[in-house]
């Protein structure tokens, strides 16, 4: 009987993830151990499988995520927050296919064309997606190219910074956990928060496009299962980083969150003002869910 895959990365200093192909995920720590003893204090160099893989990317996603504070991890959505996750949304995809592509070209110069053509058609299914949150801020009354050109919330910047330093790499592969860990986020929206989103929206407005695609209900359950079908097939190296950069990335999404989710309804309100120049649709207290100060929606991307 062949032996069931049991994968591990360090992802930082001392701790490293391991996970079996069962689904079974661990933290281990290094320190305290004789590195003489300790099987994972070397970096594997095995094949991958599925079910490890996904323990290894959604650990790393959770250890990232451990910092977030805990109080704002489900806030209630305003208006403003949500217009600000819209603007955070077209940030982080409208760069993607161009950057993507850059690193599936630099695949096809490494002689490696299954990571090109990988790449290349993630390219394809993300192209377009900033339209969809562009159009989303139009259905809500919002300039969005104005917003936008003037606009970055400060928590999306080193994302968006992030991104593009990983596909400018001369060995690119980081951007693979990059894009895990922002669809893997998305996909974790359910139903129900979209419906909190519509229900900020007046009747037969529809602001829930981008939202709609990037969660369960739309085609980034398609993409995370294809990322961790694709990753798995990597060789050890790969999946290595891969899973460091998904750590990585979700540190600075959690820093970020924290940064965006701290400020008020009335400063997300005037940072959005001051983008667009004319007075908005909204002041503060004008939208049925408001009952004062309140924090911001989770970016939508
Ligand atoms: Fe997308
Ligand atoms: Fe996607």
């Amino acid at each position: 009987m062949a032996r069931s895959v049991t994968e591990w990365v360090s992802v930082t200093g001392d701790i490293s993830i391991i996970a079996r192909e069962s689904g079974e995920v661990w933290f281990h720590t290094l320190s305290g151990t004789k590195e003489a003893v300790d099987p994972f204090a070397t970096p594997m160099t095995g094949a991958g499988s599925t079910g490890s893989t996904v323990g290894l990317l959604d650990g790393a996603l959770n250890l990232g995520f451990a910092g977030i504070e805990k109080r704002l991890a489900h806030p209630d959505p305003t208006v403003a927050g949500y217009i600000v996750a819209l603007a955070g949304a077209y940030h982080t995809s409208v760069h993607t296919p161009r950057n993507l592509r850059r690193a599936a070209s630099r695949f096809d110069e490494l002689g490696r064309p299954e990571v090109a053509a990988y790449l290349e058609e993630r390219a394809r299914e993300e192209t377009g997606h900033d339209r969809l949150a562009l159009k989303d801020l139009h259905a809500l009354g919002v300039p969005g190219e104005r917003l936008v050109a003037n606009f970055i919330p400060e928590g999306i910047k080193p994302l968006c910074e992030r991104f593009d330093y990983l596909c400018a790499q001369d060995y690119p592969v980081g951007c693979i956990g990059y894009s895990y860990c922002l669809e893997r986020i998305a996909a974790l929206k359910q139903k129900t928060d979209i419906e909190k989103v519509q229900l900020l929206c007046q009747d037969g407005v529809d602001a829930t496009r981008f939202l709609r695609s990037h969660s369960s209900l739309g085609s980034e359950v398609a993409h995370v299962d294809e990322t961790i079908e694709f990753v798995a097939s990597l060789p050890a190296n790969d999946r290595i980083r891969v899973v460091q950069e998904t750590y990585e990335s979700a540190l600075i999404m959690a820093e970020g969150y924290n940064h965006e989710l701290l400020k008020s309804e009335a400063e997300m309100l005037d940072e959005i003002q001051q983008a667009v120049g004319d007075p908005l649709p909204y002041r503060l207290g004008s939208y049925p869910s408001s009952r004062g100060e309140k924090r911001g929606a989770r970016p939508a991307a």
